[in-house]
């Protein structure tokens, strides 16, 4: 290397290794190679020289050329390197932290509550089931033992929706959650236990009844399960969703179409104060039964081998129980003000027993 490419290439060499950031490195790069660059200037030089010295240090210059560009690019990488190590320093995530209150967003009471009598039964061993809220009348109806003209269907306030094919009866939006216990016998063979929540509907509105509303439905089947297990299961739920272990819980004989016998389900709680578990009145709050062979049958189970129970509840009623709070209408009319009051914070997980 003759004197002035060596001189070059120490001088080019102290540059990088001075060169602190990328855009330094990139002033080195264009004073070296770039259009007017010193590297450039030699390599236009040799169009000067005669044919025999222009072979030589032609050699020489593109030798040197591919050594200061192999040299700035390895800078460039230990520079973006180092960059990326400094970024990955500062911006480090300890995720240890606790999470910060959020002023924004919070969980609504519905929602609360479905993940509630999610976490209680799950402990039970219940799975989560779900269904349509567009039904067919068999599923809503026919199945459950309701058959058309059924004084029961009457009671529902129906929604009724086309057909899905002429000849076809009207589809409904489904007046309760029974429709999933006929899906859930239909899907698997028992032992059967499950839940299922969501939103049910029937024309009725004022403040304790909205056209849309939540229910929760239960269906436990197996070869030998009894009203004692049902009492037991329902007892339990009830304690805990409530946080009171010595609530008192009530059976009464009724009517559904679909359990045979049917039992209506009350607390103790005292009319006038409105506080659940004391003084001497009852109010009613779910409907359960032993599942009707008619049922069974229809959803292709031998009720000679398989029995168990069903129940079904208003989930905005024990929501306004729980929480005191008396009017219905509000659950759906996203004011945020409401939803302030009454929401619950997303980073309080719903938990078993809060008192118990
Ligand atoms: N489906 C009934 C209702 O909506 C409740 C219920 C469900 C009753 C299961 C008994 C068994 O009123």
């Amino acid at each position: 290397m003759t004197d002035d490419l060596a001189t070059l290439a120490a001088a080019t060499a102290r540059e990088l290794a001075e060169a602190r950031d990328l855009r330094t490195l990139e002033e080195v790069r264009v004073a070296v190679l770039g259009k007017s660059g010193r590297l450039t200037a030699l390599l236009k030089a040799l169009g000067g020289l005669p044919p025999e010295a222009r072979r030589a240090r032609g050699a020489a210059v593109n030798a040197l050329k591919e050594q200061l560009t192999a040299a700035i690019e390895a800078r460039r990488a230990a520079l973006e390197e180092a960059a990326l190590a400094a970024r990955l320093g500062a911006e480090r995530v300890d995720v240890t932290l606790p999470a910060r209150p959020s002023a924004l967003g919070l969980i609504h009471p519905i929602s609360r509550t479905i993940e509630e009598i999610a976490a209680i039964f799950g402990a039970m061993g219940f799975a989560l089931a779900e269904g349509p809220d567009i039904e067919s009348d068999w599923h809503n109806f026919g199945a459950l033992n309701i058959p058309a003209h059924h004084p029961a269907r009457a009671d529902h306030d129906t929604f009724y929706l086309p057909a899905s094919a002429p000849g076809q009866p009207p589809r409904v939006l489904r007046t309760h959650t029974s429709p999933v216990q006929v899906r859930t016998m239909l899907a698997a063979p028992p032992p059967i236990r499950v839940i299922a929540m969501g939103r049910t509907y029937r024309a009725d509105h004022d403040a304790t009844h909205s056209p849309m509303f939540h229910q929760c439905e239960g269906l436990a089947l197996d070869r030998a399960l009894t009203l004692g297990h049902l009492k037991g299961c329902l007892i339990d739920f009830l304690r805990a969703y409530f946080a009171l272990p010595t609530l008192p819980v009530r059976f009464r004989a009724s009517y559904f179409p679909f359990t045979e016998p049917s039992m209506e389900v009350d607390i103790g709680w005292d009319r006038r104060s409105g506080e659940i578990g004391q003084g001497g009145d009852w109010l009613e709050i779910l409907g359960s039964g032993m599942v009707h062979p008619k049922v069974l049958a229809n959803a292709g189970i031998d009720p000679r081998e398989w029995q168990g129970f069903a129940f079904g509840m208003g989930i905005e009623r024990i929501t306004m129980l729980k929480h005191g709070i008396n009017d219905l209408r509000p659950f759906f009319e996203s004011d945020p003000r409401w939803l302030r009051h009454y929401g619950f914070s997303p980073l309080a997980p719903a938990l078993l027993h809060e008192r118990v």
